[in-house]
């Protein structure tokens, strides 16, 4: 028995949806044609009404934390894939910053298990860079990728050493593995919660500078330019760090970039107060870097859009802007956020938000996933883009409850969420 999607449409050019059905069998997209089916060609199958929707690829998130194992209050595989197939993802990537971090094979075997058994979208597990996060020893690589990690992260800590990040790039590249960097210069930032700038000014704050994160994008691009590996660069929120990269590129060095929705569509000057729901690391950044972030992802410089889901517990975040701990949740609202704000708003086509969180970051990361080709995994996402609701994080499948956006109006809904062809998730 097969799965026909029917009545629904798909995007064929920027921002032209044409009626089209879908027949999914043995979990892969077996058929796609033109219009409707007849009743007949349905009989003995399983039949999904998709009417008024959007049949999309299921989209892709390369920067996620589930926090298992070690910090089950506040997400778990669990409840941080059902939160994921709620958003339309069905294919992420955990970050290594649990407890224990991903630093061993039994540690990238405990989440990959736990991702089989309680999980229920695809879950990619990145190994830490050094042992513990603490930048001091080399994991090794050799066994965790042979344990199944597909790249390597200290992300939640920037890797402070020049030496160490070149030497891991040195060791990454010999395996064909991307060595994906989250940017902080450490000596740079001493215990401040938002960015230099206004907010920071009006508050009597310290602020985080640019150049913590430029600074790290510069050197690295260095180091990945003499060691020919594959390097990523997480959560770009700076005009430095673009320009950088943008100069990476033309100059043919393998350096990729991802940008979160919040460093797109708000800047420190929309922090309404001392609301820890606005902190996370990288900070909220000035207008001007905003505006540079969305030139990056426009022109090129910035690859892919990803979300560095990041829950906390709500008595985590009561303790306010500066003791709360940095991370906002982002999988439930992504899509619909940026939906509405760049493409109904005629800034961008459908396709080219589409492409930024499914081909793109399957690109990058050489992932099977993320496309509606005949022969392809049904990784499906079917998308209301007609219906207007608030963001209610009551709402949210994930433990965390932690956004700024609380009472956005938006636009760009998933509806249902189907992984290898089985419905994950879905409104009703
Ligand atoms: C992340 C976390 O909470 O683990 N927090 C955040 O604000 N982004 C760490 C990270 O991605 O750097
Ligand atoms: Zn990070």
């Amino acid at each position: 028995m097969g799965t026909w999607i029917v009545n629904g449409q798909i995007l064929d050019g920027e921002n032209n949806r044409v009626a089209k059905s879908v027949f999914i069998e043995n979990g892969r997209i077996a058929k796609i044609v033109d219009g409707e089916v007849a009743v007949k060609d349905t009989e003995g199958h399983e039949l999904i009404d998709a009417a008024g929707q959007l049949i999309a690829p299921g989209l892709i998130d390369m920067h996620v934390h589930l926090r298992e194992p070690g910090f089950e209050h506040k997400e778990t595989i669990a409840t941080g894939t059902r939160s994921a197939a709620r958003g339309g993802f069905t294919t992420i990537a955990c970050m290594p910053n649990t407890r224990p971090v991903i630093d061993t094979p039994e540690t990238v075997k405990y989440v990959l298990d736990k991702a089989e058994s309680e999980g229920i979208v695809r879950v990619l597990p990145y190994g830490c860079i050094t042992d513990n996060q603490l930048g001091r020893e080399l994991t090794d690589f050799a066994a965790l990728k042979e344990a199944g990690v597909f790249a390597f992260t200290d992300d939640g800590v920037g890797v402070q050493s020049a030496q160490m990040m070149k030497d891991a790039m040195t060791k990454a590249a010999a395996l064909g593995m991307p060595v994906v960097a989250h940017c902080e210069d450490n000596t740079l930032v001493v215990g401040a919660a938002v960015t230099e700038g206004a907010f920071a000014r009006k508050h009597g704050l310290k602020g985080i500078p640019n150049e913590s994160e430029a600074i790290h994008v510069g050197r690295d691009i260095l180091l990945a330019e003499a060691t020919g590996v594959h390097y990523h660069v997480c959560h770009v929120s700076t005009e430095q760090s673009v320009r950088l990269i943008r100069q990476a590129k033309q100059l043919g060095i393998k350096v990729t970039a991802e940008v979160c929705p919040h460093h797109l569509l708000l800047s420190d000057e929309d922090i309404p107060g001392m609301d820890a729901n606005w902190k996370m690391n990288p900070p909220l950044r000035t207008p001007k870097d905003v505006k540079a972030c969305i030139e990056g992802l426009e022109d090129g410089t910035i690859d892919i859009v990803v979300t560095d889901h990041a829950p906390h517990s709500e008595e985590e975040k009561a303790k306010g802007m500066e003791a709360a701990p940095f991370g906002i949740v982002g999988f439930e609202t992504a899509f619909p956020l940026l939906y509405t704000k760049f493409v109904l708003t005629g800034q961008w086509t459908l396709q080219f938000l589409l492409d930024r969180m499914t081909v793109k970051p399957a690109e990058v990361f050489e992932l099977d996933w993320g496309t509606l080709k005949v022969g392809a995994a049904a990784d499906i996402v079917l998308i209301d883009l007609e219906a207007e609701k608030e963001v209610d994080p009551s709402e949210f499948l994930s433990k965390g409850r932690n956004t700024p956006f609380t009472g956005w109006k938006l636009k760009g809904w998933p509806t249902q969420t189907m992984v290898a062809g089985r419905v994950v998730w879905s409104e009703a």
